[in-house]
């Protein structure tokens, strides 16, 4: 108890040092995004909140490191890698590269990426066992478990669906409800269903290992309602819920056949992944370690060193009450912080698969830039446990008008007029808005330290604000015609473009890449948070490029239209294969067969290559006057070789979500003198016609002139 008070209280002095300037040792993670699926716009709240943050606190000067790792174990791999028909190993280092891959496209930045299938990983989960085993507080007793009868296996919590014990809610995880938040085990829920197959799951009985963490009631209530780590509705809501009844037993082994670590005092038993997840964070920042020369224990078992954790609302008892359990008798430092977001969504509802709002890192940035997304997420975040909404038009309009209409706006205006002369020796009169700009910084700071992201913004576009004031005001592009003045033209872009580069430094945590084309752009690089108190004179202003593009409208109907599952696409969770003849378990019916049998004749390869069907993107698509069934369509076959086609699919698609597709084209179809032209070619659809007509597509990564065959 003493000991927490002294925590919070050197924590509280810390943030209360004026300018911050005892640097902090600052450890963060957040949650390890499972290995079994690609990372999505939902994934990207967590990941792009915590790297503002940390960017945040690298920029003010202090040793910050942020570590993460892909959470590898447990059924869900399993049945994924067999259904892949490949091993989970080759499943996790694919996806693994792919998670790589997205995140640095987004700009996150991690000191150390893991797996929680590593060595060091099976260590420290060893010891941490040790130690749970040596505090007396690991049980053995028999445990009923759902079992799959017709896919084989026991099931994972997350594999089975039913009716919320507690509130009645419908299509509940078998570990937790989505509405009111509850947790259970996945026996207790009602008319369970597995997801996997389908069937009524059976009960079998296994000796199973648990934790008593009832032993750590009294510690967990007080660490949770006094330490400060918590938000407080989150302290409330353990209060009220978890923390009022008797802790259950956590059931921590699952028996074979299991992905995961086996355990070694109970052979044939493996620890449950939410047992090595978490641990996982410990073994990435081990990982580092190595690497670098650091000290394990000075990260992990030093008062001095913070530890920050980010998660989603839906893991929030894991991280508040099993891992807090779990550092504190294995001797590690409890987190200083847990902080919880909520949920996204797009259009005000959940991401939906069929509405093309499940929109996978990688779509999101074959179409649009990645700062659009963080600075939209940074302006709609803070430190409450809220959900937040991605609305399509709304992202749009405040992405214009802030950061295009307002902040590049003022570089863009002052650093053309000055190109490639230099700034001002001494820094000009400008009414005291350089000044205003720099005392900002520790109130913007503070912000940023509690996750008010929004309310940061909020401050620094005021300031915008006031910078494109002063320039509309002086009018340098007028004052320039008068060759007289040209003294005054670099006094005013001067201080136009300090007052963007210390807007440029208070935003570097939100959009890294525009605070290092500013520090290309006058010559200096903006390192630290402070540097907003220094003007930059003197300095040659390099040739000016664009710093960001509006947001193109059909950029976004593409990437929505390409997050949509293609009409023959399989359904949400495909079904396992078990064997023997495939079945169809699609609902696919011989309807379309019997409407039209298939062709009794065969054909030859070469009467098939006779057509020459090629990819081709859209590039205009466009309304036919007079007609009422066709869309006239340009498409490109790469280079400069178009061909103008007439389709009819004006009632199945808007011309708008076409721009961009990759379509299918006979492109040596004799050409047609039609009423409204000549039609020299075809694009390939399947379907009756009127509104169900749908377009074959190329699928990604096909070029446009490729030939099928
Ligand atoms: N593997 C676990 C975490 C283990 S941490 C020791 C897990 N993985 S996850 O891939 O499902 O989610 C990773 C993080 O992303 C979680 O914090 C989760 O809350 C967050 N999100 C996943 N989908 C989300 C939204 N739709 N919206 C906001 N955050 C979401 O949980
Ligand atoms: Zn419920």
């Amino acid at each position: 108890m003493g000991f927490h008070i002294m925590h919070s209280l050197s924590q509280l002095v810390r943030s209360f040092t004026p300018g911050n300037r005892m640097p902090r040792q600052i450890l963060v993670t957040s949650a390890l995004p499972y290995a079994n699926g690609q990372i999505h716009l939902g994934h990207l709240v967590e990941y792009i909140q915590t790297d503002i943050w940390v960017r945040f606190q690298k920029l003010r000067g202090h040793n910050c490191r942020l570590f993460c790792a892909d959470d590898t174990h447990g059924t869900a791999i399993m049945i994924r890698a067999r259904q892949e028909g490949r091993s989970e190993e080759a499943m996790i280092a694919d996806m693994r590269l792919d998670h790589i891959r997205d995140f640095s496209g987004f700009d996150i930045e991690f000191d150390n990426y893991g797996s929680t299938n590593s060595d060091q990983n099976r260590q420290l989960c060893h010891e941490i066992w040790s130690a749970l085993r040596a505090a007396n507080i690991v049980i053995e007793k028999p445990a009923e478990r759902l079992f799959d009868p017709e896919v084989g296996t026991f099931l994972a919590d997350r594999f089975v669906k039913g009716t919320c014990p507690k509130c009645g809610a419908e299509d509940q995880h078998g570990d937790a409800c989505e509405k009111c938040l509850a947790n259970y085990a996945p026996t207790e829920l009602v008319n369970p269903r597995s997801t996997l197959s389908g069937a009524k799951p059976e009960l079998r009985s296994s000796t199973q290992l648990f934790v008593q963490i009832e032993h750590l009631h009294e510690y967990l209530s007080t660490w949770t309602q006094t330490s400060g780590a918590l938000q407080p509705e989150i302290a409330n809501f353990l209060k009220n819920n978890f923390l009022a009844d008797p802790l259950r037993d956590w059931d921590v082994s699952r028996p074979a056949k299991y992905f995961g670590f086996e355990i070694p005092d109970s052979p044939g038993n493996y620890w449950y992944v939410w047992f090595d997840a978490p641990i996982g964070y410990i073994a990435s920042t081990a990982e580092w370690c190595q690497r670098t020369g650091e000290k394990l224990d000075d990260w992990w078992k030093n008062p001095e060193s913070e530890i920050h954790h980010f998660i989603g609302k839906d893991i929030t008892y894991f991280h508040t009450l099993f891992w807090p359990a779990m550092l504190h008798t294995a001797g590690f430092q409890l987190p200083s912080k847990v902080h919880i977001h909520g949920f996204l969504t797009v259009n005000g509802e959940k991401m939906s698969k069929s509405k093309g709002t499940f929109i996978s890192a990688a779509t999101y940035l074959k179409h649009l830039d990645p700062a659009y997304l963080r600075y939209y997420y940074a302006s709609k975040q803070g430190p409450r446990v809220d959900d937040l909404d991605l609305n399509v038009v709304d992202f749009q309009t405040k992405v214009d008008a802030d950061l295009v209409n307002k902040f590049v706006n003022i570089a863009s205006r002052c650093a053309k007029l000055l190109e490639g002369q230099s700034l001002a020796e001494v820094y000009p009169d400008d009414g005291g808005l350089f000044r205003e700009n720099a005392e900002a910084a520790e109130r913007i700071a503070e912000l940023y330290e509690n996750c008010d992201t929004n309310a940061a913004l909020r401050e620094i576009m005021l300031l915008a604000d006031k910078a494109n004031q002063y320039i509309d005001a002086k009018q340098p592009w007028v004052v320039k015609k008068d060759l007289a003045r040209l003294a005054e033209v670099r006094d005013i872009c001067t201080v136009g473009l300090n007052l963007f580069r210390q807007l440029a430094t208070y935003l570097a945590p939100v959009l890294p890449r525009i605070a290092q084309a500013t520090g290309e752009l006058l010559g200096i690089p903006i390192l630290h948070w402070n540097d907003v108190h220094t003007p930059v004179l003197g300095q040659t202003v390099r040739p000016y490029s664009h710093l960001m593009k509006r947001v193109d409208t059909k950029k976004v109907h593409a990437m929505i239209e390409e997050s949509k599952p293609a009409e023959s696409a399989t359904p949400e969770s495909p079904p396992v294969a078990t064997g023997g003849p495939v079945s169809n378990s699609f609902g696919d019916t011989s309807d379309e067969l019997a409407k039209e049998a298939l062709t009794a004749e065969h054909c030859t390869i070469d009467e098939l290559m006779k057509a020459d069907l090629r990819v081709a993107r859209v590039l205009e698509a466009k309304h036919v006057e007079g007609a009422d069934k066709l869309l006239q369509l340009t498409l490109s076959l790469g280079g400069d070789v178009t061909r103008n086609v007439f389709a009819g699919i004006k009632k199945a698609y808007k011309p708008e979500d076409l721009v961009g597709q990759l379509v299918i084209c006979c492109a040596n179809l004799k050409p047609r003198q039609m009423k409204f032209g000549l039609s020299e070619g075809m694009v390939l659809a399947v379907g009756p016609g009127g509104s169900d007509v749908f377009l074959l597509r190329g699928d990604s990564g096909a070029k446009p002139g490729m030939r099928v065959h």
